[in-house]
């Protein structure tokens, strides 16, 4: 099953809530590549889609609480903000369009969240902690 992802401790930030949300929403990318595999209907598609807006909403809303002393928290934000945008016009999107590729977006998503943790989440929630605005680890 080539479009797994596996969540790695080179993922983690530190932050056992934050990181038990990142392992969560990988799981549910999986789910997602486990029903493209299985040539599941795009109504079970749309819905693992819609699954995944409420996952990565919540967990940013969660995150954001953290990182908000951060100096550059707003650039952090707006790449939250386009991220839900995104994936709410691809759950739109593909409730419509007999033609939407899945395949194409699971990638895209694989590739936003690895590359998000380890550029922007792992950097952010390092400064924080050593500013000591996180006191303990949970
Ligand atoms: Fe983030
Ligand atoms: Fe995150």
């Amino acid at each position: 099953m080539s479009n797994m992802v596996e969540w790695k401790t080179e993922y983690r930030v530190e932050v056992l809530k934050t990181d038990e949300q990142h392992q969560n929403i990988f799981k549910i990318l999986n789910k997602l590549a486990t029903a493209i595999e299985k040539d599941k209907d795009r109504k079970t598609l749309s819905y693992i889609l819609s699954d995944l807006v409420k996952h990565f909403s919540y967990h940013f809303t969660h995150e954001e609480i953290y990182l908000e002393c951060h100096p550059d928290f707003d650039a952090h934000h707006q790449k939250h903000w386009e991220l839900t945008e995104e994936i709410l016009d691809f759950e739109k999107r593909s409730r419509k369009d007999t033609a939407f590729n899945f395949s194409d977006v699971l990638n895209f998503l694989n590739n936003w969240l690895e590359n998000h943790i380890l550029k922007t989440d792992i950097e952010y929630f390092q400064y924080v902690r050593e500013k000591s605005f996180i006191e303990s680890i949970d």
